[in-house]
């Protein structure tokens, strides 16, 4: 059976890279040409401190640590990941919190798709979660997950779903459900974009 690889990219607790590997990996999937598998083949964190690093650990999940901190640039940087992820050749990198802005040169290499905690396009940034629940023009946050393309939590959405705000009195409980949403929306996103994939 045709084999969908899966490479991750994060940056810090992994708590997405965990879930998305215990609902996908292993499991089949009829897309309208062939059967396939999912299948994880790899991680890598920029951040050598992230406890993802643990998780993947947990999972016999091979990760790499690749510390942006050693790199000149932005290019220069986007430019070892790619040599880095090139020899696994997969089919999707996931972005699951990793937390900087790709290069072109990066997003033209492979097929990459992001989860990002809010209603794109609103609240884009590395505070969504925050800036949604504050904002009072605004009932609901919610999460989407997008196919990426160089502008920031810019690219097409794959899915998304809002999340009213009223149940919620404190930001510490939205955020929570938040995590809840991107638990089960993202493993959903990530079958449709294997079914969508030329
Ligand atoms: C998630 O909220 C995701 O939407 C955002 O970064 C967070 C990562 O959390 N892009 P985790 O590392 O998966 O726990």
């Amino acid at each position: 059976m045709k084999e969908i690889k899966l490479f991750v990219l994060f940056s810090g607790n992994g708590s997405n890279l965990e879930n998305l590997y215990h609902t996908l990996h292993n499991q089949t999937l009829q897309t309208p040409k062939e059967e396939v598998q999912i299948k994880f083949i790899g991680a890598l964190s920029n951040n050598a401190k992230a406890y993802g690093i643990k998780r993947c650990q947990s999972l016999e999940l091979p990760c790499q640590i690749l510390p942006h901190q050693s790199y000149p640039n932005r290019q220069s940087y986007d430019e070892a990941l790619i040599k880095h992820i090139t020899p696994h050749s997969p089919d999707f990198v996931i972005l699951s919190g990793f937390m900087r802005i790709l290069t072109s040169s990066f997003v033209n290499a492979f097929r990459c798709i992001n989860i990002h905690p809010s209603y794109l396009p609103n609240h884009k940034g590395a505070y969504a979660i925050k800036d949604s629940f504050e904002d009072l023009n605004f009932n609901y946050g919610g999460v989407s997950v997008h196919y990426v393309n160089e502008e920031l939590d810019g690219g097409k959405i794959i899915l998304q779903e809002k999340l009213d705000k009223t149940p919620y009195p404190t930001l510490e409980k939205f955020e929570a459900a938040i995590h809840q949403l991107e638990y089960s929306l993202y493993p959903q996103a990530i079958k449709q974009a294997i079914k969508e994939m030329q």
